[in-house]
């Protein structure tokens, strides 16, 4: 028996069994993940301004493999957005912190994309980016600190509509490991949402809250209106 065995303490084993949990929710193997029984997403929903259309998850599930691989687009750009802001705005512990948090797990759910992709048998293919990211990226304001608040409210919108759009997946899809994926994934992508906003908030010298609705309409419109190229963030389709 080793020192730390005779040692251990309930607090020491109640540590270990968050520490094993921890190792199983990181898994690249998606058949070790533990999925959450449910996630309140009320939050997610009253911060955005509209839900997804049935005509969007009808033309999604007719899709299947494009939406996958634009799944997997959206996870290395989430990783590269971090990490972009991570060395660009350097000031910040908090900023920092959080941002490493997000590229290592954005970069972990482009794995399992990945993973996902090849036990489908589904081959890369190159898929342009829509419109959304961008639509809402041009309203971004040109000086600082004004830039980056307006960079972390679009993160959180994004990550707002990505939670949402797994939800309304994970209802309706024909596959039980997929519809259990994408379940896996509202825990972490409904905290990136939460984080982009804190971080939005607390290094801001105003209150972000115009902005923020702003941001909403702009959002709610790209993902209402007739939109000509079906992707994961796309709006109703044309
Ligand atoms: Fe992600
Ligand atoms: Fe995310």
């Amino acid at each position: 028996m080793t020192i730390n065995q005779q040692d251990s303490s309930p607090m020491q084993s109640s540590i270990d069994t968050i520490h094993s949990d921890d190792t199983t929710e990181d898994s690249i193997d998606i058949t070790h993940l533990r999925t959450p029984i449910k996630v309140d997403l009320s939050p997610v929903y009253n911060f955005l301004g509209d839900r997804t259309t049935q005509a969007w998850v009808d033309a999604a599930m007719e899709n299947l493999p494009m939406i996958i691989q634009d799944h997997a687009n959206c996870e290395k750009k989430a990783a590269g957005t971090a990490m972009n802001l991570m060395f660009r705005y350097e000031f910040s512990y908090d900023l920092q912190r959080k941002l490493a948090q997000l590229v290592r797990e954005e970069m972990l759910h482009y794995e399992q994309v990945l993973g996902i992709m090849n036990e489908r048998g589904q081959d890369w293919a190159y898929l342009g980016a829509g419109r959304y990211a961008k639509g809402m990226l041009k309203h971004k304001r040109t000086y600082e600190p004004a830039a980056m608040v307006d960079v972390l409210i679009i993160g959180a919108f994004i990550e707002a509509r990505s939670c949402e759009r797994f939800a309304a997946l994970a209802e309706v899809i024909n596959d039980d490991r997929l519809a259990k994926y994408y379940r896996y994934l509202l825990k972490s992508e409904s905290r990136h949402f939460e984080d982009y906003l804190a971080l939005a908030q607390s290094l801001s010298d105003e209150n972000i809250d115009e902005r923020v609705a702003f941001f909403k309409n702009v959002e709610a419109d790209l993902i209402s209106s007739p939109d000509t190229e079906l992707r994961f963030h796309s709006g109703t389709p044309a």
